[in-house]
């Protein structure tokens, strides 16, 4: 494919005057906790989303996708809740939300370029918002990818741009993981006060990988289900009377359960209060090396996610499952749900096998073959050129 760089030439009439990109993300686990102030526990992936930018003088935000080769023009003046549609949302938005903040942004010649593959699970969209950030900070002299604090900053802005302009009532793991997690670290994030620990994530020495399965079975975090998920989310914790469900104390979960008004609230508690918990013992398990623990977590998370939180689908508990039969030492769905991509801690030598396995359950159901590989844990969002 042709670079974001060469194609700006191209679309824009001249070279870019720099070259940013951001990964996308795995959440090796903490699911559905970051909107509760809980923990989660991503990597940023190798693959990134590349945006070659120029300033301009007006308002104008001209940007164009290699993927799509479709050029949108926003004036951004016009940009608010809902406007501009589509993914042009996550671009307009990002320079809508700094502006927000007083930062002194003007229009730009966007071009943006991704690996990282699209409505997968594996968080496209911050990928895309955080690297248009990162422009935006090079260009107009922000300084937003200095220091964590500075890229915290960067992290709330793209997470606004989500949630207000494109709609998508999403929690903020995402933006995190791309602006601050480290090379062959996972980050663990604590969303209640926005700290971050880096914990060593490096399967290699250990013999194993980490498969990714991306399912594509469509998903869509602006579709409902999510938001629906949030809400009763904050009416559990209002019906509990605590700021947010990382306030239940997990030795006390069954008490407040049975508070709780209905089997729904009951469910949805269990599933953050646990996985919350999960997280803590993954790290411990990290950190002891005790990669039979992980893996146990992992499919723990999955039940739970499946059967307590509701967002799963078949073709996630189908790929859990058959990587699980072909030696996995645990499997889990990754991300928001409902479709997307599922992750699994295998052991190296049984890859394959894995990815034959998980290709020959899709088979024998007549779904689409789904793309597997492997990840390890890579940068997060920097200036390339
Ligand atoms: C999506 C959202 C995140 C997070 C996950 C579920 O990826 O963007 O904020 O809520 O789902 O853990």
């Amino acid at each position: 494919m042709t670079s974001a760089a060469t194609t700006h030439r191209d679309v824009h009439g001249s070279a870019p005057e720099g070259v940013w990109s951001a990964p996308g993300r795995v959440n090796l686990i903490g699911e559905h906790t970051d909107y509760n102030g809980g923990l989660a526990l991503p990597i940023a992936l190798p693959q990134r989303t590349t945006a070659a930018a120029s300033p301009r003088t007006d308002d104008l935000l001209r940007v164009h996708s290699v993927q799509t080769s479709e050029t949108v023009e926003v004036d951004l003046g016009t940009v608010g809740p809902g406007s501009p549609a589509g993914w042009a949302a996550y671009v307009a938005g990002v320079l809508w939300a700094l502006r927000e903040d007083g930062h002194p942004v003007r229009g730009m010649d966007v071009t943006v370029t991704s690996e990282v593959p699209l409505g997968a699970g594996l968080s496209s969209s911050a990928a895309l918002e955080c690297a248009v950030g990162a422009a935006a900070s090079g260009l107009f002299g922000l300084d937003l990818l200095g220091d964590d604090d500075a890229r915290s900053r960067l992290a709330t802005a793209c997470v606004r741009a989500e949630n207000e302009v494109a709609g998508a009532a999403t929690g903020g793991m995402d933006q995190s993981a791309a602006l601050l997690c480290r090379p062959g670290s996972a980050l663990l994030l604590d969303c209640r006060d926005g700290a971050t620990e880096h914990v060593p994530f490096d399967l290699e020495a250990a013999g194993m990988v980490l498969l990714v399965t991306d399912t594509r079975a469509s998903h869509a975090l602006n579709d409902g289900q999510y938001e629906k998920r949030r809400r009763a989310c904050e009416a559990a914790a209002a019906e509990l009377g605590v700021a947010s469900l990382r306030e239940v104390d997990p030795a006390g979960l069954d008490a407040a359960i049975d508070r709780l008004s209905t089997d729904e609230l009951r469910r949805r508690t269990r599933h953050v209060v646990t996985e919350i918990e999960r997280v803590r013992q993954a790290v411990a398990a990290l950190r002891a090396d005790d990669l039979d623990e992980v893996g146990r977590l992992f499919t723990a998370s999955h039940a739970s996610l499946r059967d307590d939180y509701e967002v799963s689908c078949d073709e996630l508990d189908v790929a859990v499952e058959a990587a699980e039969g072909a030696g996995a030492l645990g499997a889990r769905m990754t991300g928001g749900g409902f479709g997307g991509s599922c992750i699994a801690l295998v052991p190296r030598d049984s890859a394959d096998d894995a990815v034959t396995a998980v290709r020959a359950a899709f088979g024998a159901r007549g779904w689409e073959e789904p793309t597997c590989f492997t990840v390890t844990a890579g940068g997060p969002a920097a200036r390339d050129a």
